[in-house]
């Protein structure tokens, strides 16, 4: 197979594309469709600092180097969830995000053409977070939180200690990320948060929700959720890549990354749905970027609009940490380390 645009040894085929890519082209051509969909969906702009949730997995470190590659302004927020599942799993994605950092500032990775002149203007000095120990200004930051070591348990403590998490840790684990991704990103004064959530990812969650028609979910996925009151502008780049492209992507560009999938993550419906949709992509290929796509569109064009009202049920702040909740009292992050002293 030869690449389509340079005739070189192609190391992708990507059939929903009728697209085959040697090396270089394939390095150029996934940054130039996140810098598509950034533009889009209006997810950022360069002035914008932009904190990308790292789980030390392919999506997330691939998605941070494309957008220094890029030249935007963008740190990185790595969450230790105490997770060891026999191999040492939180562990292990930490280094892999404290390695990826290296490379960058040993210049292997997340350096554009630009050389990242244009991330220049957002990181003004005064634009910087006050913790923050980085020598060379212009260098991005890895912040890192230890859920252990901040609130004395880790996921799997919490989650067999409450109602919530009995069985899987899945559901504790997704709220505690969300209030502590927030949180930070409030905190320490970035505009936008962005996840690695990519293309599978989004069909799969899209599958659910309508086999189910859960309209109200329907109505918020997409590839931005917009700020409101003490919520961060929330945004998924990746969305229109397929979950191999970005594993291609991270062997070429040699991104080195945590294998493994979280240990709780075996038999999730989620992957049951991803399964599913893989077959339908092996028949027709683009199936799943069709899928999701038209939900998008159809979206644009006033499907669901109705529904827009569930959007927004009244929102008041948590006593205790100031997140907006529908809770009455506090919300249900705090609930969770409120259930120990009783
Ligand atoms: P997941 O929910 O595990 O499929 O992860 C979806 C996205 O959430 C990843 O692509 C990351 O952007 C982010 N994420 C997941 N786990 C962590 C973590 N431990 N720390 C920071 N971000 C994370
Ligand atoms: Fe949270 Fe697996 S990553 S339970
Ligand atoms: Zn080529
Ligand atoms: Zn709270």
């Amino acid at each position: 197979m030869k690449c389509r645009k340079c005739g070189q040894v192609a190391v992708i085929n990507m059939r929903q594309h009728k697209l085959a890519l040697c090396a270089d082209h394939f390095t150029d051509w996934v940054p130039a469709q996140v810098e598509k969909s950034i533009r889009k969906y209006r997810m950022f702009t360069p002035r914008d600092r932009v904190l990308v949730a790292v789980s030390g997995g392919k999506d997330s470190l691939a998605l941070w180097d494309v957008l220094l590659k890029l030249g935007y302004c963008a740190d990185g927020l790595y969450l230790g969830l105490g997770i060891d599942g026999g191999f040492g799993y939180s562990d292990e994605s930490q280094r892999k995000c404290e390695a990826f950092v290296k490379s960058v500032e040993s210049g292997t990775l997340g350096i554009g053409k630009s050389g990242n002149q244009g991330a220049r203007e957002a990181r003004s000095p005064d634009s910087h977070s006050p913790d923050s120990q980085t020598p060379d200004p212009w260098l991005p930051k890895l912040h890192t939180l230890s859920i252990p070591a901040t609130y004395g348990e880790s996921i799997p403590e919490v989650a067999g200690r409450v109602q919530r998490g009995r069985g899987k840790p899945c559901s504790v684990c997704g709220l505690i990320k969300r209030h502590e991704m927030n949180r930070f990103a409030y905190e320490l004064g970035y505009s936008v948060l962005a996840t690695g959530h990519n293309l599978d990812d989004e069909a799969a969650v899209l599958f659910g929700n309508t086999m189910t028609w859960q309209v109200g979910y329907l109505a918020r996925q997409g590839p931005v959720l917009p700020e409101s009151d003490g919520f961060a502008r929330k945004v998924k780049p990746l969305c229109r890549l397929y979950e191999r492209e970005m594993a291609a992507y991270c062997l070429v560009r040699g991104i080195d990354y945590i294998y493994e999938e979280c240990p709780y993550s075996f038999g999730a419906t989620s992957i049951a749905h991803k399964e599913l949709l893989a077959e339908l992509e092996r028949k027709s290929p683009g199936a799943k970027q069709n899928f999701y796509l038209s939900f998008l569109r159809a979206k644009e064009n006033g499907f669901l609009n109705d529904h827009h009202q569930e959007l927004s049920p009244l929102m008041h702040a948590c006593e205790r940490c100031g997140q907006p909740t529908t809770a009455p009292g506090l919300c249900a992050f705090c609930r969770l380390w409120v259930n120990v002293k009783i």
